[in-house]
């Protein structure tokens, strides 16, 4: 008997694992820190609006490809379009996923480092400036940034060898409710502090001359980012969904979820931001400077800190086994590595690119490509290349090769669509989203000026 491809095994475990995948650091790290970068309310508008007209679209084909095909992010495209250029769409996810995991790594390695400390009781009596300095001298040494990013790896290695059903679906589903929870408290305490105001100004009044062609850029690699498309993760979660579920409303949910937390996330850190005299453009390090000074203030502080970085460390990890996972698949079904085999070399080449993320903090930091050190490369290409492209040739290949009636087909497998949707979508994914990717794209490396 033939092996029966994994599944996940219902409505709630898809969710559950698509929503892990798409609600990380990068919601409650990284939207924060780059809002902050690009001057706040204008880019989080754009961002939202991508999230709209190009992040669910193409969000409803990476599940469309998994799904009909079956196969991974690689696969994928062979099986639905043998013997075209289309693979290599797949090739650049598997690079994709190895760059942004290794940064990754890095940051979800600071989180379990910040867990212990807030064990320890490492953040009271600090002042902000020196949480500031705290955070800028851990992460600048050779040794315990690494030692907690390998860690991280080991985790995410092993949650993935248990394999689909056991490893990636049970954890997610009772965890990340949890964390949804902590940041709504940090939410209350966050805007009852002195001086609130300002910060939610600054998130929610927007002032569009801030913004540059870079901004813009990298709100739309960050949509990409946020909902884990442009690389196949998707695609290849979307391969172990059954026939009887709804994508649409799939994509939906996942979509409306991670857009929500990060806006909590948003809110519980730039009031305090304000309230505390931090830059808002202080970069990588804002969340983990300013939410030690609000856990200070507020009553159980001391147990909420400890149960926060312990749960952004479990989002990050259900996030980064969907990253690795991408590589795994593909290691397995096309290189034909055992599962295991594949899973523990995997996460082995990526560990070792984290290290080098990690110590160009520290004793690399001198080594500069295009003015970025080594993390902020692997992450620049990554969100703001690399994803971009990605999002770009599956639109292409939805609008334009799969077509409207396979579209149809699959959607309506699990639930049926009108007419005007269908239309809508696929002049989204034929004409708007391709064309937006382009012009934002070429505008934010400088090649077209507008
Ligand atoms: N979306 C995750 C986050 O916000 C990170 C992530 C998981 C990702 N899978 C991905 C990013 C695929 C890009 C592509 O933290």
């Amino acid at each position: 008997m033939k092996n029966k491809r994994a599944e996940f095994s219902s409505t709630f475990g898809v969710i559950a694992a698509a929503a892990g995948s798409a609600v990380g650091l990068g919601n409650i790290w990284k939207f924060p820190y780059i809002t902050g970068v690009y001057g706040g309310a204008a880019f989080l508008f754009v961002y939202l609006g991508f999230i709209l007209a190009i992040g669910l679209p193409v969000m409803l084909s990476e599940f469309i490809i998994g799904r009909k095909s079956r196969k991974n992010a690689f696969g994928a495209f062979k099986k639905l379009a043998p013997k075209s250029l289309w693979q290599f769409v797949g090739i650049l996810g598997v690079g994709a996923a190895f760059m942004i995991l290794a940064f990754y790594g890095v940051v979800a390695g600071w989180s379990i480092e910040y867990m212990f400390s807030a064990a320890m009781d490492g953040f009271s009596d600090k002042s902000p400036d020196q949480l500031g300095s705290m955070f800028g001298t851990f992460i600048e040494s050779p040794l315990k940034p690494v030692f907690f990013q390998l860690i991280f790896m080991v985790l995410t290695g092993a949650i993935v060898i248990v394999g689909i059903k056991d490893g990636i679906e049970k954890n997610v589903k009772i965890l990340m409710p949890i964390l949804v929870v902590i940041i709504i408290v940090l939410d209350i305490r966050a805007i009852t502090l002195p001086g609130a105001k300002e910060g939610l100004k600054f998130l929610f009044h927007p002032d569009f001359s801030k913004l540059t062609g870079e901004g813009v850029l990298s709100a739309l690699g960050h949509a990409f980012f946020s909902l884990s498309l442009g690389m196949g993760t998707l695609i290849t979660y979307g391969s172990y969904i059954d026939n009887k579920n709804n994508l649409l409303r799939t994509a939906v949910q996942v979509t409306t979820a991670d857009t929500m937390i990060a806006i909590l996330a948003g809110v519980a850190i730039f009031p305090a931001v304000f309230a505390f005299g931090i830059e808002p453009s202080s970069g990588p390090g804002l969340v983990f400077i300013t939410l030690p000074n609000v856990f200070q203030q507020m009553p159980g502080g001391y147990i909420f800190s400890i149960l926060f970085f312990l749960l952004l460390t479990v989002a990050a990890l259900t996030s980064s086994i969907s990253i690795l996972e991408v590589v795994v698949a593909y290691f397995h079904e096309e290189l034909k590595m055992k599962r295991k085999v594949a899973t523990v070399f995997a996460t082995i080449l990526i560990a070792l690119l984290g290290i080098i993320c990690s110590l160009s903090m520290g004793i690399f930091k001198d080594y500069l490509f295009f003015d970025l050190n080594f993390f902020d490369l692997m992450d620049w290409i990554s969100a703001n290349l690399l994803l971009p492209l990605g999002g770009l040739f599956i639109s292409l290949f939805i609008g334009w090769k799969f077509g409207r009636k396979k579209v149809r087909a699959e959607i309506e497998k699990g639930g049926s669509i009108s007419e005007l949707f269908l239309s809508t979508f696929m002049f989204l994914v034929k004409i708007v989203a391709p064309i937006a990717i382009a012009i934002v794209f070429l505008s934010g490396i400088g090649l077209l000026k507008i």
